[in-house]
């Protein structure tokens, strides 16, 4: 650890700035928007004439919210509105009966057992960003690393979910399609989702539009065309077919063309974006910290030796999950989320009445200054100490937590953690002067201009 020196984080706002400048700060840019203190705060309230929001991030209400009474606070309608050209009505946005049926089909795709037999894709989807990555150093050694973890994540899920290369037409279009879709979403960050006054006009980008209904088309004949497989019995035995053929146990019934097209859609979004911001926040903190990349690379060498990684080694890897873990900390791929209270609460000495937005935010409760040793430092043996370990289980959500947890937190344990020790083996990375990345919470984590990193083969790898 550099403990003179901490990573990247925002400049937070001075304590008092008028409410009208805090909005407008707050739509550009909700971090640098926040002052300190809510590092410090339990809770905090964005009252305005509009809209009443309370952040919280004592770890008992997060539980309550979360864990205890999820049923009570469902996820706020503005999420749904805000991504439903291209979500419909996906796992991720319903609530309910609907919600529980989804989770009831898809999560079983997603079980322990299953998990093993992603490795195979995951791992044919690292030797190719291995190759990617030889091509691009060849030519210049400064690497804009976000593009290759994107590139890299959705390569794993169109592997994994549809046995399909990212080299695939199909695939190959989808992928520059969501470019295409983030590039034209410039909202699509978390303070976009806190509802606008009803008479203001909603700001829907017309590309935006185009975009979405172009994923979906494209997905939908993916889709389609899988559920000729199954009918003809040639479906490849994937996490598609997995879920296309698992009927609820409650109804007996499975998605249909429709409903598994919102699902595939979500999976894309939900699955590569946060595996591509984890993986180039772990490795800008690599970079930043020279010596725990050195304990890293020991620890890969001595693993996986020179030969192909195997699935069981990846359990061997602790200390690459530690610096996985802990980059989630520092920089959560999904850095807030937002639940709507149908019922009055009492928060502290907080009166909420129905219909607030709750803002939950793992980027605040995991640097919380009373809660965590060295907040904002870079620390992966932290997990092994009595703090790390207490906070853990209360204050640490990368992947949400309760019933609404995330679907591919066992995924995106093996997936990130096999991508970074491969890519690890094979290159040293060293900051670029004058180039620190800033975060900023788009729906996913991400650095403001790319995240630009030195790239110096090591020889010898695989
Ligand atoms: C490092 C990687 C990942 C992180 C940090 C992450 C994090 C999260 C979080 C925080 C949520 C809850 C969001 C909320 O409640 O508003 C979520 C939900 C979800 N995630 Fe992930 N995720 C990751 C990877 C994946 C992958 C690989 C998949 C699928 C292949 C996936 C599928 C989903 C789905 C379907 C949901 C919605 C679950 C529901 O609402 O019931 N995620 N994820």
């Amino acid at each position: 650890m550099t403990p003179d020196k901490i990573p990247a984080k925002p400049a937070s706002r001075p304590d008092k700035v008028s409410m009208w400048r805090h909005m407008r700060m707050f739509r550009e840019d909700i971090f640098s928007s926040q002052p300190a203190k809510l590092y410090r705060a339990w809770m905090a309230e964005f009252r305005t004439p509009f809209f009443r929001s309370f952040m919280i991030n004592q770890p008992d209400l997060i539980k309550k919210v979360l864990k205890d009474r999820p049923d009570d606070f469902p996820k706020s309608k503005v999420v749904q509105e805000s991504l439903e050209t291209l979500l419909g009505n996906s796992v991720f946005v319903t609530n309910g009966e609907v919600w529980k049926r989804q989770r009831r089909i898809i999560d079983p795709a997603f079980e322990g057992g299953r998990l093993k037999e992603t490795f195979g894709p995951m791992l044919v989807c690292g030797q190719a960003a291995l190759e990617r990555l030889r091509t691009e150093v060849g030519s210049g050694q400064i690497v804009e690393m976000e593009a290759h973890t994107a590139h890299a994540a959705a390569d794993v899920i169109f592997r994994t979910l549809f046995s399909m290369p990212i080299t695939d037409d199909v695939a190959t279009e989808v992928f520059s399609q969501f470019r295409e879709y983030q590039r034209t979403q410039p909202l699509l960050n978390l303070a976009s989702f806190i509802p606008l006054p009803k008479w203001m006009p909603r700001f829907r980008n017309r590309q935006t539009t185009k975009t979405s209904a172009a994923i979906r088309a494209l997905i939908g004949k993916i889709t389609e065309q899988r559920m000729q497989e199954i009918a003809a019995g040639t479906a490849p035995d994937d996490l598609a077919t997995k879920i296309m053929t698992t009927p609820d146990p409650v109804t007996g019934d499975v998605f249909d063309t429709e409903e598994m097209i919102d699902q595939v859609a979500i999976f894309f979004l939900a699955g590569h974006e946060t595996s591509a911001s984890a993986l180039a926040w772990s490795l800008y903190l690599l970079a930043f910290d020279p010596a725990v990349q050195e304990r890293m690379f020991q620890e890969v060498a001595k693993v996986f030796g020179k030969g192909s990684p195997t699935f069981p080694q990846v359990n061997q890897l602790k200390f690459t999950k530690a610096v996985f873990r802990e980059t989630m900390r520092l920089y959560p791929p999904v850095p807030g989320m937002i639940r709507s209270n149908l019922k009055p609460e009492k928060f502290r000495d907080r009166d909420l009445p129905p219909g607030c937005q709750v803002l939950l935010s793992p980027w605040h409760l995991h640097r919380h200054e009373r809660l965590w040793d060295n907040p904002h430092g870079f620390d992966p043996d932290r997990w092994t100490t009595a703090n790390g370990k207490k906070c853990m289980r209360e204050a640490y959500i990368p992947f949400s937590a309760g019933p609404r947890v995330c679907t591919g937190s066992g995924f995106a344990m093996i997936e990130g953690p096999l991508l970074l020790a491969m890519m690890v083996r094979e290159f040293r990375f060293e900051l670029v002067e004058g180039r620190d990345p800033v975060p900023v919470a788009h729906l996913t984590l991400r650095a403001k201009d790319g995240i630009h990193l030195k790239l110096t083969p090591r020889g010898g790898g695989v």
